[in-house]
């Protein structure tokens, strides 16, 4: 298997007693659409904007093409002081392998902390080396006019090359399409605003990407110079898909971008996304809270509930299987077109606590059949297993 584009192991992000993302974990592959479901404060926004460094997370580490942007303390300080207690009473030799073993732990510390700081500093060392690799033979190469376009070229090419940051590869759509966009700035400004950043000082240039984003997202170029409050909603959302896809993102994180319209716009808008997807290669985390809307957007589909990811599956499966309680009581929500369906369709209502016996066993995500995922118990693993026609745990 390749390395998946984006990869988020036991992200943890905590307010204070609010352990808003814990302990999550999926991958997204190149190419592929991943749905991240759950109800209101499940902690979806959460995790993306812990993906685009928003946070300085808690735990865990996110991991973008193979390189870690961002990386959390707290589980390393955790264990660092139950070693510490438990030092008090130990044998000299326990005491030997609890020593090495903070010492490894203050060693990931580190490691942490440089790669949460430095990804960016360390991509555009790499990017300025290869701008140096490419102008200096030229340079070499070529005299008078020619030599002076050249380096006129090569300075614009190094500045730019020093403004990149790592992260620009991964872009959010907002969840608010209204607060999301500055009232005082006018579209173009608005959509441009992160090439600026990036170090676009051309004018002719920066016009002509606008104009081109606004064409491809279903605008028109004179939409460029007026207001967002001019626009319907659905026009809103558009303009904020423009500003994610005018920085050639790799990842867009598209944060419930059609929740807020009505129900014959958001058919508009995920197509714009599908779209958008097959002629630019893009991958996405699309975040919805209703299943409904992620069914046939998304290849793979986690369920979150309270800072949880409990089920993990391709859409299929998880339309076809659904194991955890919760997961079923969000496909039952969802009103059937079959009228006489829809008159017995009966509303799961998911309580955890006579749902789950989890008294002497903590949940944990386990893998009930490939690529299966639902956090349970070892007892409702077996379960599950049996509900699929598998074997039982037993012989594993
Ligand atoms: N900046 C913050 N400071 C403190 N608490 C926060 C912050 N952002 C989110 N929270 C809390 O974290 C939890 C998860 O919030 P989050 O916005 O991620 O949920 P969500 O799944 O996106 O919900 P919604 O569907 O309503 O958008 C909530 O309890 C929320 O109150
Ligand atoms: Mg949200």
């Amino acid at each position: 298997m390749s390395e998946p584009l984006l990869r988020v192991e036991h992200l943890c992000q905590y307010f204070g007693p609010n352990k808003a993302v814990d302990d999550v974990s999926f991958e997204i592959n190149k190419g592929e659409v991943f749905g991240l479901v759950g109800e209101s404060g499940c902690g979806k926004t959460t995790t993306g904007r812990s993906i685009i460094k928003l946070y300085n997370i808690t735990s865990g580490s996110i991991y973008f093409k193979g390189k870690r942007i961002a990386a959390g303390t707290k589980s390393y300080k955790d264990r660092i002081s139950e070693a510490r207690k438990e030092i008090a009473g130990a044998s000299p030799e326990r005491r030997r392998e609890l020593e090495t073993e903070i010492a490894r732990l203050r060693e990931e510390i580190r490691k942490a902390r440089r790669d949460h700081e430095q990804c960016d500093k360390l991509y555009k060392n790499e990017l300025v080396r290869e701008v140096r690799e490419k102008f200096e033979p030229l340079l070499g190469k070529t005299t008078g006019e020619k030599r002076k376009q050249t380096a006129k070229e090569y300075r614009k090419a190094l500045r730019i090359a020093k403004k990149q940051r790592y992260v620009t590869k991964i872009q959010m759509i907002f969840q608010d399409p209204i607060a999301s966009l500055d009232p005082r700035m006018t579209v173009m400004d608005t959509i441009a605003e992160g090439l600026v950043i990036r170090g676009e000082k051309d004018k002719a240039v920066l016009e002509q990407k606008v104009y081109d984003i606004l064409e491809r997202v279903g605008l028109v170029r004179e939409h460029a110079n007026r207001y967002p409050h001019e626009f319907s909603g659905g026009q809103r959302q558009r303009i904020g898909v423009a500003r994610a896809v005018v920085m050639e993102p790799e990842l867009i994180i598209a944060d419930e971008p059609v929740s807020a319209l009505d129900v014959s716009i958001q058919a508009q808008v995920i197509n714009l996304l599908n779209e958008l997807r097959r002629d630019f290669g893009l991958t996405f985390l699309f975040i919805a809270h209703d299943l409904s809307v992620v069914k046939y957007f998304s290849d793979r589909i986690g369920v979150m509930y309270y800072g949880h990811m409990v089920e993990l599956a391709t859409s299929d499966e998880l339309f076809a299987h659904p194991l955890h309680p919760y997961t079923q009581s969000l496909l039952s929500a969802i009103p059937l077109p079959d009228p006489l369906m829809e008159k017995k369709r009966k509303r799961l209502k998911y309580d955890p606590l006579s749902a789950h016996n989890y008294g002497n066993e903590m949940p944990e995500m386990r893998e009930v059949c490939p690529g299966h995922f639902v956090r349970c118990s070892m007892e409702e693993f077996g379960r599950y297993r049996q509900q699929l026609g598998l074997g039982t745990s037993d012989e594993e």
